[in-house]
């Protein structure tokens, strides 16, 4: 969709009006002093009829509490109305800050996200043009909203594809395809470079699948010659059956999933890069399919990795740690990020600590922890903090190796995951860990099984923005 600035509303035209908690004054005016059957409630819609038989889509935004979320009540309307849209439609913006205007943008493109990519008939998308009112600056939220927007439904449709059509190449692949559109460097390893350079880690995790597997090198450096601000680490796990620790069936083709730390880390690069953002930032993306084959990684194994160190295999289900080890240990090694952050759909003990309430976060840096989780909260992204005790690091010993990749204990599995993955950053002090398996994916409004929800991108984005040197 496209959004423009006007002065004025024209009042015999569509109009989306947003009305926060009993403050309906704007819409009485609009409608003819109607008494509304409506309180404004957040992500409540209700349509009335303007003077001149005009739609006037009334949009409850709710109290200040709400604020947070207003994109999800905007990302309802667009989807349950956009239908009766006209080519134009106005939307009335002075009733909302900078901020709660580029989060209703973001959430009005994310409203004309299509789930229904595969089926033979596919729906017309119109493109509308929303004029949009305001009482200040709004040129940074009618930039940028639209692109953020954009970006996530990309996202989305990434994290929901199918993993036959979506294998590691062609995350390799839609990575070198937006390099190339938004200028920004983009280097595939694929199976070959990959036994070169020692990525053995990720190699073991692949070898059951004959979709080979590839780690994405993104790069993007506002200030050439300068050192990377910021490192992306993200699991691209296409598929997870669990390898021989074969997982059940029930909920196994939500495993399609398990790449979702990957796509926010494909769409942060390209965000930055569209925004032509002042930073330097590296984002690598650990692409494999875990699969069930007798060429599989076997329970038992003891395998290499990028850093040398040696890994037992106790569970092959535990192998988001192992493709991520390699890529934690390559990007610090390879590019001395300033601050490194991973994302990974890591573990179900996030999902039972956490549900699909918050992200769990793991970090030595105070600093980062307080930045991100206020950004959690702003973005309504959330993050929650969950300890890197060093009692926890005797879970992870191998009589036979240098680590195993599994405790055995039913016990704190995100905790024990996260002081995995802290053996392969090379003891960075600015390095954090996001476990997104419960929030990457969960339900929505709109879809009947669980779908693809975006999480990480604002969380991200914003904080790289908020890392911007002046
Ligand atoms: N991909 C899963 C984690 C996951 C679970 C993501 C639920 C999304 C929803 C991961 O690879 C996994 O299987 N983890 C195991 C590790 C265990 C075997 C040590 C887990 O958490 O159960
Ligand atoms: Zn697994
Ligand atoms: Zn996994």
């Amino acid at each position: 969709m496209k959004y423009i600035s006007i002065e004025q509303l024209d009042p015999d035209k569509d109009l989306i009006l947003p009305c926060r908690k009993n403050q309906l004054d704007l819409l009485k005016e609009f409608t003819g002093n109607i008494t509304p059957d409506f309180e404004g409630e957040h992500a409540t819609c209700q349509t009335f009829y303007g003077k001149a038989g005009n739609r006037i889509y009334a949009l409850g935004i709710g109290e200040e509490k709400d604020a947070v979320k207003i994109g999800k009540a905007f990302q309802k309307l667009c989807f349950d109305t956009k239908k009766y849209w006209k080519d134009t439609m106005q939307l009335q913006g002075t009733v909302l800050n900078a901020e709660e205007l580029q989060k209703a943008i973001i959430g009005l493109e994310m409203g004309t996200y299509q789930i229904g990519r595969f089926k033979t008939e596919q729906k017309a998308i119109s493109e509308t043009t929303i004029q949009v009112t305001s009482s200040g600056d709004i040129a940074g939220p009618l930039d940028e909203g639209p692109l953020i927007g954009a970006t996530i439904n990309r996202i989305k449709a990434l994290v929901d594809a199918p993993a036959n059509q979506k294998t590691p190449e062609y995350l390799g692949k839609w990575a070198k395809e937006s390099a190339g559109l938004n200028k920004y460097k983009c280097t595939l390893l694929g199976k070959k470079e990959l036994e070169e350079q020692g990525f053995d880690a990720v190699l073991a995790v692949g070898r059951g699948s004959e979709n080979p597997p590839v780690v994405v090198v993104t790069e993007y450096m506002a200030r050439p010659g300068d050192g990377i601000d910021i490192g992306l680490v993200g699991k691209g796990i296409t598929f997870d059956t669990g390898g021989l620790s074969i997982k059940p069936s029930q909920n196994l083709h939500y495993m399609k999933s398990d790449m979702g730390g990957a796509a926010v880390v494909l769409g942060v690069v390209e965000l930055v890069a569209r925004m032509g953002l002042n930073i330097n930032i590296v984002g690598v993306v650990a692409s494999a399919e875990n699969a069930v084959d007798s060429k599989s990684y076997r329970p038992g194994d003891v395998i290499n990795s990028y850093s040398k160190k040696t890994i037992e295999i106790i569970d092959t289900d535990a192998e988001g740690r192992l493709v991520l080890a390699d890529g934690l240990s390559y990007i610090i090694q390879k590019f001395q990020p300033h601050q490194v952050i991973d994302l990974a759909t890591l573990t179900g003990s996030v999902v039972r600590t956490l549900a699909y309430s918050a992200a769990g976060m793991f970090t030595s840096d105070s600093e980062m922890a307080t930045k991100m989780s206020d950004i959690g909260n702003r973005v309504n992204e959330r993050v929650w903090p969950l300890p890197l005790y060093e009692e926890f690091e005797t879970d992870l010993e191998s009589d036979i190796a240098d680590l195993r990749n599994f405790s055995g204990k039913p016990v704190a599995g995100a905790i024990t995951a996260a002081k995995f993955l802290q053996a392969f950053t090379n003891e960075h002090k600015h390095w954090m860990h996001l476990d997104i398996a419960g929030v990457a994916f969960g339900d929505s409004h709109y879809a009947k099984m669980k779908s693809s929800t975006g999480f990480g991108v604002q969380l991200i984005l914003e904080y790289i923005k908020m890392s911007i040197k002046k």
